[in-house]
């Protein structure tokens, strides 16, 4: 039996994702339910060491230094991010690893507890503090703290989104229904071991729809950027990213005036048509990649701030940076600063590097992609071309007679 449609976003999948990130503890990793080694390897969280250093320095800082992960999971990306600002101070004699506080935060006190008992982090128990902090709720946990480092890496796709596809003008919304799932929830809430091993939130059998949606009904400004985010003049469908955009404010309200927030994620773009935007399904989770062209546009406008009671007063402006990690993978890095940010930004030699490197490769990909059709239309054209005018319809003929 299914469940009546709902937008997607607040769909019952999403009270399953929570469920599962709330409960199950670091089983998720050490069973290899939720991949990590893209987004947490050593080399990522380097090229973050490497940013934090190169934003310090210039900065005249004094007293402790405080880093903040939020989603930290099975602790990998600390562990790595850790070995890598010890050897970068190492290396150039610096002090800011004897001044450092590394707060690793999580919505689910099970994970945390766990990853602590583990041991997988003793090595840096001195600079750990393990925190409960649910990014969505700006009054959980953290309000009394500021920090000079925020990063969330792959946590921004584990928010709710809302799916939208603009069509001859007018503008339509996804909608989901599922497969009741009270018999995988009831046999789970026993623990029951299957269960917990299974991932049968991808089993669920699913069907969705596109209702037309009152556009107007968004706010004036996120329906403009959201309008420059399709694809010009053709029909397609994208991600609203509301929910990441209201974890990105939160965060906003915890770092320091020259601090930075880091996060990187799975990226979705317009897509042609109307596209169901599948979120990708680990273990009992739900990811849905992220509209960062969105999040990106929204901080590079200067008249938002205004929204963002926090800096009402302030003159500046956001600096904001977005780097496509991989030219064809879509692993996206998003650095955001306060508006009263005193410097400009810093990207560091390693993601200038990156960020020119993958600019120019991913517009040869493009260009790549646009003259393979332009290839089949050619050959379509050669072949049309051949029927008509070499005896092709004669050679036919012959043939299949
Ligand atoms: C996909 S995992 C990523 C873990 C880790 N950062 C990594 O790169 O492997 C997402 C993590 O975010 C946590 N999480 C999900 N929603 C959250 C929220 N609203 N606030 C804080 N943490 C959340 C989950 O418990 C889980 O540990």
């Amino acid at each position: 039996m299914y469940l009546p449609y709902r937008r997607f976003d607040e769909s019952e999948i999403w009270q399953i994702h929570s469920f599962y990130f709330q409960n199950i503890g670091i089983k998720a990793w050490q069973r290899g339910q939720i991949p990590y080694s893209g987004v947490s390897n050593f080399t990522e969280a380097y090229k973050k060491a490497r940013l934090f250093v190169d934003n310090l320095k210039l900065q005249n800082h004094s007293g402790p230094i405080k880093v903040l992960e939020i989603g930290a999971g099975y602790g990998e990306f600390a562990r790595n991010f850790l070995a890598a600002l010890k050897e970068i101070c190492k290396v150039e004699a610096l002090d800011i690893w004897s001044k450092l506080e590394y707060h690793l935060s999580d919505f689910s006190q099970t994970t945390l507890d766990q990853l602590q008992a583990s041991g997988r982090l003793d090595e840096f128990a001195e600079k750990l503090e393990y925190k409960v902090f649910d990014a969505l709720d700006k009054y959980s946990g953290l309000h009394q703290e500021s920090y000079e480092l925020i990063m969330a890496n792959y946590l921004l796709d584990q928010f709710p989104a809302r799916v939208f596809a603009r069509h001859k003008g007018k503008y339509y919304e996804k909608y989901l229904s599922i497969e009741d799932p009270q018999r995988y929830l009831e046999k789970q809430r026993a623990k029951s071991f299957w269960l917990w091993r299974n991932r049968w939130i991808k089993r669920l059998r699913k069907q969705h729809e596109f209702r037309e949606l009152d556009w107007q009904s968004l706010p004036l400004n996120h329906r403009e950027i959201l309008e420059t985010c399709f694809r010009s003049n053709k029909d397609s469908s994208l991600v609203y990213s509301y929910g990441s955009l209201a974890a990105l404010k939160n965060f906003l309200q915890l770092v320091k005036p020259n601090g930075l927030i880091v996060c990187s994620d799975f990226n979705m773009s317009a897509k042609p048509g109307f596209d169901e935007c599948e979120p990708c399904y680990y273990g009992n989770s739900v990811a849905q990649a992220v509209n960062f062209e969105f999040l990106y546009k929204y901080f590079s406008a200067q008249d938002e701030l205004a929204e963002l009671e926090h800096f009402k007063d302030e003159t500046g402006s956001y600096q904001v940076a977005l780097i496509y990690e991989d030219p064809i993978k879509p692993l996206h890095t998003l650095i955001l600063t306060r508006p009263d940010y005193e410097h400009s930004l810093e990207l560091g030699e390693i993601y200038k590097k990156v960020y020119h490197q993958n600019w120019l490769l991913r517009f040869l990909y493009r260009f790549l992609a646009e003259l393979q059709l332009a290839c089949y239309i050619l050959v379509l054209f050669m072949l049309f071309f051949w029927l008509l005018s070499f005896g092709g319809l004669e050679w036919f003929r012959n043939t299949f007679q």
